[in-house]
This record gives structure tokens, sequence and C-alpha cells, in this order.
């Protein structure tokens, strides 16, 4: 068994020239596609980030069982999750892709954490207080509600300066900082404390229908852009969104909540100014502006959607890339865990 201390992988980095500031981030392959509120609200950003930051992306199967699931499908949707990354443009040769379960640490440092959160502080967890309203409370696995906990170990293995995801995981980040300085006052300065990188611009996607809910997958229905429908389907689904009265074209989330995710999303797509798209609109009616975003949004996901697919096809090429992600992720998140078990004071195992 190596030794390594993360102090050491961090000067070994350091020399060899490698040591970008690091970023992290997780998302659950709990649909059969991400939508376009995971892409504009957090994966985009993954892939720009990959330019200066050292990425550690991973899919969070663990997070994922915290509802159940079917096995056969969390098996094929990890792998279709992993598949969209790459196709996005995340490179395995830049960042480190892999499954959570493939790296035991988190389940580890998940434990230790654990027994420094409070009860009352993961209770006020917002989204376990929505997940488990429809059932109540006493219906919820434990799982469910020590989710943060667990998400606070998968970031605090890596030592990242951002956290790119979008708006409904601030509190989760928060979260994690707490746990962070818990650790680092109690027993000794051993993480560094994470700062969420959220663009505000499109931290939230609303539905297409419900404009007044984010997109997201437990909603569905015909609100939701699947980044691997059919782009027909998503264009048509653009085009019968729902919009507000009157017909002036103007960004005004208040008062004008459909269009004005429109033109976010618009904004977004295509690298313009949503005062710019404004102007080309003034006069117009919605329909033409829905028809335009309608192309744009083909345009984006049809070589996603044929990429993935493709990358779908080398199932071999796929798990090796997840082999090569867990072994760069494992040397981080092993080094940190050790220094945390000796901090704590748990007994070295003989060497
Ligand atoms: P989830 O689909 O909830 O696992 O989310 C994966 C990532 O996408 C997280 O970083 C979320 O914050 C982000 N995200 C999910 N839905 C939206 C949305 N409607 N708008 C913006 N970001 C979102
Ligand atoms: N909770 C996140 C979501 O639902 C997914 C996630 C798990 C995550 N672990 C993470 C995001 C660590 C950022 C960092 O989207």
């Amino acid at each position: 068994m190596s030794t390594t201390t993360e102090l050491e992988v961090a000067v070994q980095e350091a020399a060899s020239g490698i040591a970008k500031p690091r970023i992290l981030s997780g998302i659950q392959p709990t649909a059969d596609s991400f939508h376009l509120g995971n892409y504009l609200g957090a994966l985009r950003q993954w892939v720009d980030l990959q330019e200066d930051y050292q990425p550690f992306f991973f899919v969070a199967d663990m997070h994922a069982i915290t509802v159940e699931q079917d096995p056969k499908l969390l098996r094929q949707r990890s792998l279709v999750a992993a598949a969209q990354l790459l196709a996005m443009g995340v490179d395995p040769a830049r960042s480190a892709v892999f499954v959570q379960s493939h790296i035991p640490a988190h389940a580890q440092l998940c434990w230790v954490l654990q027994g420094l959160t409070g009860f009352g502080e993961a209770r006020r967890m917002t989204q376990f207080k929505d997940k488990s309203a429809k059932g109540g409370e006493g219906a919820a696995s434990v799982g469910l509600f020590t989710y943060p906990v667990l998400q606070a170990a998968d970031i605090l293995l890596y030592r990242p300066h951002f956290v790119p995801v979008g708006e409904d995981q601030r509190q989760h980040l928060e979260l994690t900082r707490d746990l962070a300085q818990r650790f680092n006052h109690r027993y000794k300065k051993t993480f560094r404390l994470p700062e969420p990188y959220i663009l505000r611009a499109t931290s939230k996607i609303y539905d297409l229908q419900l404009v007044e809910k984010q997109m997201s997958k437990s909603l569905g229905g015909n609100g939701c852009v699947w980044l691997l429908d059919e782009p027909a389907a998503s264009a048509k689904r653009i085009r019968s969104a729902v919009t507000d009265s009157g017909s002036e074209i103007r960004f005004d989330p208040e008062e004008k909540p459909g269009i004005s995710n429109l033109l976010s999303i618009y904004s977004a797509l295509s690298a313009r100014s949503i005062a710019s798209l404004e102007e080309q609109y003034a006069g117009q009616g919605y329909g033409a502006l829905k028809s335009d975003l309608a192309d744009v949004v083909v345009d984006v996901v049809t070589p996603l959607r044929d990429r993935t697919l493709e990358l779908l096809d080398d199932q071999a090429h796929l798990t090796d890339v997840l082999k090569r992600g867990a072994e760069q992720a494992s040397d981080v998140a092993e080094a940190t865990l050790r220094d945390v078990y000796q901090r704590v004071g748990f007994v070295a195992p003989a060497q």
C-alpha cells in the first residue's frame, strides 16, 4: 500500500508543473438523458473550465440510490451519462472522468463527516424537504437525509477551488464549507473551503410549460428539453413553450417569466446578449422568437446526440476512460482519506 500524503501529492504535482487549481462536480444518472437545464446550468461550465483548471467530474451513482432505482437501468444510465459528458467536450486527457462508486473513499469520508454533522443541520436542507415531501419524511431513506454529507465528502476529498453547479446546489455547498471548517478547526487544517461556481444568467432554467418551476428530471413532461431526444421533438417543445400575455418581447422575469426563460436559453446558446435579442425581435410576435430558438436548439443538440450514440457504440472505450479516470481520482482521494483517518485518531494498519 502506498503511503503518500495529500501534501506530498500536491508537491509532486507542483514539481511536475501540472498543478492547476482544481474544480470538481458530479451529476446523478437518474434519467435516460440530461436536459437543457443541466447543460446550461452546469455541464457547459464543466467543459469551459477544463482549460484553466484541473477537473474531477463524476457520475454520482451512489447519490442515485438514495431513492429506489432499477439496477439494470442505473448501470445503463451511468454509461449514458458518461458518454454525454464526453460528447459535450469533457476531455479525458485533461479531466478525470469517473464513476463515484469506483472510489470507496467517498463513502469512507462521508462516514467521518456524518459524525460532524448536526441532525438539525441536515434537516434544514431544502432538497431533502422537497424530495421527501411527497411520501412524507417517514418514508424517505436515511440515505436521502444524509445525501448532502456524501456530497460534501465527494467535494472535500479532492480539495477543489471551485464547484460548478446550478443554483439549486448552493445550500449543499454551504454545508460542505461548514463541515470543512469544522473539521479543520477540530483537528487540523486539512480541507480547502470550496467556492460554488454558479453562472447567474443560466443558474436556473425554467420548465417550458410550468414556468414557475425549474426544468428538472423529476418534472419531465412537455416542458423539458432532453438532450438525447429526437431533435425534431425538442424543436416542437420549444415552439409550444408557454408564453405570457401580451406580445412584447422583453426580458422581465417577474412579469414575463415564459418569454424571459426563452430569452435566457437563446442568449446562452447563441452567445448573444439579451439586449440584442430584444432589439432583433422588437415588434415581432412570440412565434418568430420561438421558431428561431427551436432552430438554435436543434443545431446544439443534434451533434451532441450523434456523438453520444457513437460513444455508446464503443463501450470498451467508454469503460476504459472511466477506469483511467478512477485511477487518477483514487490517488488524490486516498491521500486525503489517509490524512483524515490519521487526524481523527484511527490506528494506522501495519505496513
Ligand atoms: P440534477 O439533474 O438535479 O442531478 O442536476 C445536475 C446539475 O444540473 C446540478 O449542478 C444542478 O444544479 C444543475 N441543474 C439542474 N436543473 C437545472 C435547471 N433547471 N437550471 C439550471 N441548472 C440546473
Ligand atoms: N447533488 C448534485 C445534483 O443533484 C450532484 C452531486 C453529487 C454533486 N455530488 C456532487 C455536485 C459534488 C457537485 C459536487 O446535481
